[in-house]
């Protein structure tokens, strides 16, 4: 929070600035109100430039392969780039390489993805006719430099074939480098925040030559940096403070899927994934960015490239962790034979953050009121989210839902709802049982076979419950938990609350509360209760689903899947007694 006021700060000084001389913004420095850290870049303290290529590094399981140094009208590859934004260290001595953390992100993964590949397939599967739209849309983001590249010339992009999977596709290395540095950092600022730069639709610029582009960043860079990064990359940094806004972010994690009717035609669009939305209507966008929150600040001040330059503070971690605990596991089991550049122990790494940010700064669990009446016993649940947007958010797979178990004296379970099967099932979910029923939102949980699950419910054109998102038309069920400061009545349609949750007045912006009501009977206390928040990013029914479907990139994931249980992870929990 401290930082947000700050922001502000900021933001009304630049502004201020910015009305007097219109480029010289400075970018924030942490401590405002002491003397300013250099404004000018002194001369570089190094002038020689590394040789490319450095050695991969030995892994857990296997090591990194090398960044592709990969060079194309408008883009390059992170290897470009790696030579010198590498061996970065923040003032604990911590390593905060952008390079080596970058890669071992589900973003430098998102072609590799082998959930996304067996998605695609299994959408051109459901929509053959469609095959060019599907692979063209699904590159957007997962592969953006290669289709942005096609889409300059006004062609489509595509996946498979001889598209960019293929090895012997000129645009394939660019494609396999994922959401890259040339990427994020040539976005431009026109447009961002409007409803054109959503589902992809950022803006790089076409004109300018290889060798003269530009690369945005959020500070003022000397002259010298600026020419030593120019003649060794072809990229001039450039300050842009649209960098550091969310809109930046939004316009890939705002998407819009066209949907089509049970004949194949089009008919509408629907909102698949909408994080920004969520944050925007939500206190968070006052108070932090996507970046605050996804991009956490090094202690103290890095200097940003082994060629040397000034201490800049605050440094932003390329960190970009989630909640997809599982994919990673997945890529730090077999990134080997799915070829990716981070090693087994990046992505461990990698993963142990993920983890870090699901178990330290998501969501708290407690047992507010355990009590016993007659033979009823009863217990209040809150969970309270800490998340900038629904959670679970994003891809609608994500789902989190309440394990709660009461045992008597000698510790035999009297009660449980929830509890999650070697096979990442969920006890008593109808949706995991049959593919067109669900749980509903429970205000009051009284047996077992109810479970509060927190996740998005899809239905078709024909109202039938769905996991395809060509045919997603809308959401029958929208419970997950809302951002503090949202609005759960008002304020738009896309990102609005669905199903039972909408009565439930204690389901508001920031969490809910459930009560159990559980029959003891016979069953001598006191009582243990516990309950646990789990969550899990592919929950079981999207994988149910792909089952029924033959392709090789289906196959592989289900070969994966098998491999690294998918039983989720503990997100918080809290444990009470009753009855003594
Ligand atoms: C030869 C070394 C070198 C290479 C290669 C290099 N950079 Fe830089 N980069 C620098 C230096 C030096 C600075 C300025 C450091 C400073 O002023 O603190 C810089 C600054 C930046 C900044 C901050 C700019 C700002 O205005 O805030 C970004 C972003 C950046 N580089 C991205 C990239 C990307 C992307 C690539 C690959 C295309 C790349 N760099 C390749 C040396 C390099
Ligand atoms: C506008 C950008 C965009 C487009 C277009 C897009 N995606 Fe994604 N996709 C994302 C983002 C962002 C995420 C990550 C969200 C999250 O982590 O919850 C994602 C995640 C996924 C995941 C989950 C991956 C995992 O490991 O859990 C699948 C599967 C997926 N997308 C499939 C598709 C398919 C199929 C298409 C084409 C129909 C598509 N995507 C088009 C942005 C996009
Ligand atoms: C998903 C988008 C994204 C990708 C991919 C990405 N960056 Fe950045 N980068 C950012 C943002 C946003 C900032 C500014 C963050 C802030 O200050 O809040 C940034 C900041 C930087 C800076 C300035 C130092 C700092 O943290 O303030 C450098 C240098 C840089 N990036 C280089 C790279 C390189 C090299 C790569 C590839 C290995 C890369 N970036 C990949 C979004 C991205
Ligand atoms: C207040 C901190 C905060 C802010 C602000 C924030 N996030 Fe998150 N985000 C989280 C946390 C914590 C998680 C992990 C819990 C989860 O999986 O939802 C997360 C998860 C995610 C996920 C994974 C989806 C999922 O639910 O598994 C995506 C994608 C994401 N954030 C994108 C964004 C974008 C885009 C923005 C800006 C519009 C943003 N976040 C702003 C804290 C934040
Ligand atoms: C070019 C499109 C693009 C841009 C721009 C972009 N992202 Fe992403 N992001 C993706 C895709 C695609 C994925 C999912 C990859 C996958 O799961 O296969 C993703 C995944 C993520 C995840 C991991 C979610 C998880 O479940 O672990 C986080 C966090 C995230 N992005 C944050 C950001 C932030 C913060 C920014 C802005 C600085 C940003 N992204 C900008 C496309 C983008």
């Amino acid at each position: 929070m401290k930082r947000l006021s700050f922001w502000l700060l900021i933001l009304s000084a630049a502004l201020a600035a910015c009305a007097t001389s219109p480029t010289t913004v400075e970018r924030p420095t942490e401590e405002p109100l002491v003397a300013a850290r250099p404004t000018r870049t002194p001369p570089p303290t190094a002038t020689s430039v590394p040789t490319p290529g450095a050695a991969p590094e030995a892994g857990e399981g296997f090591a990194a392969a090398p960044l592709t140094q990969v060079r194309d009208r408008f883009f390059s590859g992170s290897g470009v780039c790696a030579i010198c934004h590498t061996g970065l260290s923040d003032e604990s001595g911590a390593d905060v390489s952008i390079d080596r953390m970058w890669r071992g992100t589900m973003m430098a993964n998102a072609a590799r993805d082998p959930y996304w590949q067996a998605s695609v397939r299994s959408e051109i599967l459901e929509n053959p006719d469609l095959r060019q739209t599907i692979e063209d849309k699904c590159a957007t983001c997962h592969m953006p430099m290669a289709r942005y590249t096609v889409a300059a010339d006004g062609e489509k992009g595509s996946v498979f074939g001889e598209g960019f999977l293929d090895p012997g596709n000129p645009l394939h290395e660019l494609a396999m480098d994922g959401v890259s540095c040339t990427l994020c950092h040539q976005i431009q600022a026109e447009g961002l925040g409007l409803s054109g730069s959503y589902s992809g639709g950022f803006s790089i610029d076409t004109e300018q030559p290889a060798g003269e582009r530009v690369i945005y960043g959020p500070y003022r860079v000397g002259m010298m940096m600026v020419q030593t990064m120019q003649a060794s990359s072809g990229f001039a940094p450039e300050q842009g403070l649209h960098i550091i806004k969310s809109e930046l972010c939004a316009s890939c994690h705002t998407l819009y899927t066209p949907y089509v009717d049970a004949r194949g035609e089009v008919v509408g669009e629907f909102p698949e994934q909408v994080p920004y939305l969520e944050w925007y209507y939500s206190d968070y966008r006052r108070l932090q960015s996507c970046q605050d929150c996804h991009m956490p600040e090094a202690q103290g001040s890095v200097v940003i490239s082994i060629t040397g330059g000034p201490p800049r503070s605050p440094f932003a971690k390329h960190s970009f962790v989630g909640g997809n605990a599982y994919m990673l596991q997945m890529f730090e089991t077999f990134g080997a034979e799915m070829g990716t550049t981070a090693s087994g122990q990046q992505f461990a790494a990698a993963r142990q953050r993920t983890l870090q940010q699901l178990q330290e700064h998501t969501a708290t669990v407690s047992l507010d009121e355990v009590r016993l009446a007659g033979s009823t016993l009863i217990a209040d649940v809150s969970v309270e989210s800490q998340v900038g947007h629904k959670f679970p958010s994003g891809f609608p797979a994500r789902r989190a839902w309440l394990h709660f178990v009461v045992r008597d004296a000698a510790g035999e379970v009297v009660f449980e709802s929830g509890a999650v099967n070697a096979d990442g099932s969920i006890v008593g979910n109808d949706n995991d049982e049959a593919a067109d029923a669900y749980e509903p939102h429970y205000l009051a949980i009284v047996r077992p076979d109810q479970v509060q699950i927190y996740e998005t419910i899809l239905t078709n054109t024909d109202a039938a419950v769905t996991t395809t998102l060509l045919r997603a038309a809308r959401y029958v069920k929208d419970n997950r938990l809302l951002p503090a400061g949202f609005e759960k009545g008002a304020p738009y349609e896309d990102i609005a609350v669905r199903g039972r949750a909408l009565e439930d007045e204690d389901f508001l912006g920031g969490g809910d509360r459930v009560q159990y009501q559980v029959e003891v009977d016979e069953a001598q206390g006191p009582f243990t209760v516990t309950v646990e928040l789990r969550y899990q990013s592919i929950g079981y029914r999207w994988v149910e689903n792909l089952r029924a479907k033959q392709a090789p990139e289906i196959e592989r994931f289900l070969g994966y899947y098998a491999a690294v249980p998918n039983t989720g992870t503990l997100v918080a929990s809290d444990e009470a007694e009753a009855g003594k």
